[in-house]
Parts: structure tokens; sequence; C-alpha cells
């Protein structure tokens, strides 16, 4: 796996590739969910390669960019044992230069659900997911279910920008006792991630009744 750092370094390597290119984008400390999304990458693929960029533009004010998590060295570790062949790590002076003016939204869906408490969100989200398809320039993108609006919202800009790329979603991994793998659990105390374990009860609850 070769670290690249530059955006014109990573646009240069992405006009070589041999055969089928696989796309993972990740805001890194990586868990068993991006992995299973990098493992189907590398079976359906000849080449994949994975993005690990905390994207400012995503997150509002107040919210928790500062203290998201971030791991590279054992995200590197992680992924060295996977056939990865580019580990895109770009930085925010060049993803975001200082006059930067240009944005992407999707309008309607972005509106309802986590778009509503988190109104820049999606906008950052669909920016970001744009430029690093144009940087990387791969056949398929894979995205989680677990973030299932973001999949919504990416492949309605797809499809209406008319990207070129296809976007395959891939199962939402749980833990042992059913709490959904997300970066943020580190944010959860004991007692808080106990009581979280409600969601997933009341969807099971609510299947059984249904
Ligand atoms: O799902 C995420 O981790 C992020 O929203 C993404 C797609 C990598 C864009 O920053």
């Amino acid at each position: 796996m070769k670290l690249i750092k530059s955006i014109s370094e990573m646009q240069t390597l992405s006009r070589q590739y041999k055969g089928t290119a696989g796309f993972v984008p990740t805001m890194g400390y990586l868990h068993d969910g991006h992995l299973s999304l990098v493992r189907k990458a590398c079976t359906d693929c000849d080449e994949v390669v994975v993005s690990i960029y905390v994207n400012p533009s995503q997150f509002g004010h107040g919210e928790d960019f500062q203290q998201y998590p971030r791991s590279l060295q054992q995200d590197m570790e992680l992924l060295s044992s996977l056939d990865v062949k580019y580990l895109f790590v770009p930085q925010d002076e060049e993803m975001y230069r200082a006059d930067y003016k240009t944005w992407v939204s999707v309008e309607g869906l972005t509106g309802v659900l986590c778009g509503k408490s988190r109104p820049a969100h999606f906008r950052g989200v669909t920016t970001i997911v744009t430029k690093l398809l144009h940087i990387i320039n791969p056949d398929i993108i894979f995205l989680g279910e677990k973030d299932f609006q973001q999949l919504v919202v990416i492949r309605q800009m797809v499809r209406d920008l008319n990207i070129s790329v296809e976007v395959v979603g891939c199962p939402l991994i749980r833990e042992k006792d059913g709490l959904a793998m997300s970066s943020r659990n580190k944010y959860l105390s004991r007692l808080g991630r106990e009581k979280s374990l409600c969601l997933y009860r009341s969807l099971l609850k609510a299947q059984e009744m249904y």
C-alpha cells in the first residue's frame, strides 16, 4: 500500500489503473465496518483506493470536528493486511484553499432526517465526495448503509451530475451486542453505550411485531 498525500500525485496515478478501480472514502479511525467495505472492494475490483480525510465542511458550528478521533498509524496497520493499492490522505490546505468558493448540494433529500438538525452537513459531504471522485476517478465507490441518508443523497448526486461511477451500498456491521459500529462510539460512556442498545432492540421489536 502506497501512502499518497498530494492531490496531483493521486490524479496522475488515477490515470494508470490496471482494470477496475474501487474506492472507499472514510474519515479514518477505522473499524470493522470500514474494513468490510474495503474487503468488498478488494473482492470486486482489481485496484483499491481508500481515502482518509476528516472533512471540515461537513461539521457544523459546535460539532465534533476537533475531537473527531484520528489514528493514521493504527489505520495504516489495519489496512496493510488488505490488498489496498493506494491510501489517499489529502491535506486541508490543498483540499480547501484559502479562496475556496465552490459547493455541491442536493436539494430536498438533505432537508429531512439528519439534514434537519445538521443543515450544512450534506453539502459538505456531497462537495467532498465530488472532489474525491474527480481526484481518484474510480469505477466503483463503496459506501456503508449505516449512513443510509448519505448513501441515498450520493446516489442522487451521481445520477444528477452524470458522474461516471457505480455506487455500491454495503450492509451495516454491528458489534456482538447489536450496537452499529461507528468511529463516534468512542464518545459513549459505559452507561451511554448500554442505553444506546435500545435503538437496535427497538428495531428488532418493531420487526417482530410487524
Ligand atoms: O461517511 C463518511 O465517513 C464521510 O461522510 C465521507 C463519505 C467519507 C465523506 O467525508
